[in-house]
């Protein structure tokens, strides 16, 4: 993964919890990186979930809700960094684009970036299906980013997980709007 998504998730964890829970994490990880990232480097997803896991034991809340803590917050970090992929009308119309436009240029950007595959199942005006794929398992950082992503269109979504398959390689998350 990115520098990026490691050095905006100990900002966060600085920002919530403090410096010397970053310092902990850091330092009972056994990180390869050592807990130094760049923002333009690339590091093992496998890192993130370490420290996702020191942090739960730390504070005692569930991993996947604070990977969706976490995917919450980085969504407006890429409102802020990427701001010409959000000419969309509303959410579904932006969410739809991820998979065949957004992704694919962060490819171009980054040729060693990490992303997942979605598919969409349209459930009528008001409602669709995301099926997230992908082998990193983060379809909780997904989740945070579609609230995110609802947020930043003002808009009022349910999202939900309905099915988990392959040890959450494969997640259809629904989403319905209500206001
Ligand atoms: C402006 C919009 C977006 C941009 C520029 C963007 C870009 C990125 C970048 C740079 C990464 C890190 C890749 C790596 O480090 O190797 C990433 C990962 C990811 N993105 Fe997006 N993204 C956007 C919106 C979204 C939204 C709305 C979702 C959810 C539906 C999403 C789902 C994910 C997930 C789940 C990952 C983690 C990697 C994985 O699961 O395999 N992205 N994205």
């Amino acid at each position: 993964m990115k520098g990026i998504v490691f050095t905006e998730f100990l900002e966060l964890v600085e920002n919530e919890f403090g410096l010397e829970i970053v310092n902990r994490i850091i330092d009972g990880c056994e990180l390869e990186s050592k807990g130094i990232y760049s923002s333009v480097g690339t590091y093992s997803h496998k890192e993130m979930f370490k420290m996702v896991g020191k942090l739960s034991d730390l504070k005692d809340i569930p991993v996947n809700d604070l990977l969706e803590m976490y995917g919450e917050y980085f969504f407006d970090v890429l409102t802020k960094k990427y701001p010409q992929f959000l000419n969309q009308p509303n959410s579904f119309t932006f969410l739809k684009s991820i998979d065949n436009y957004i992704h694919p240029e962060v490819l171009k950007l980054y040729p060693e970036a990490e992303l997942p595959s979605f598919d969409f199942i349209d459930e009528g005006k008001n409602e669709m299906t995301l099926v997230y794929k992908s082998s990193r398992k983060m379809s909780d950082f997904a989740l945070g980013l579609i609230k995110g992503t609802a947020n930043y269109f003002g808009e009022k979504i349910l999202v939900e997980k309905m099915s988990e398959k392959k040890e959450g390689e494969l997640v259809l998350i629904n989403i319905k709007k209500i206001g």
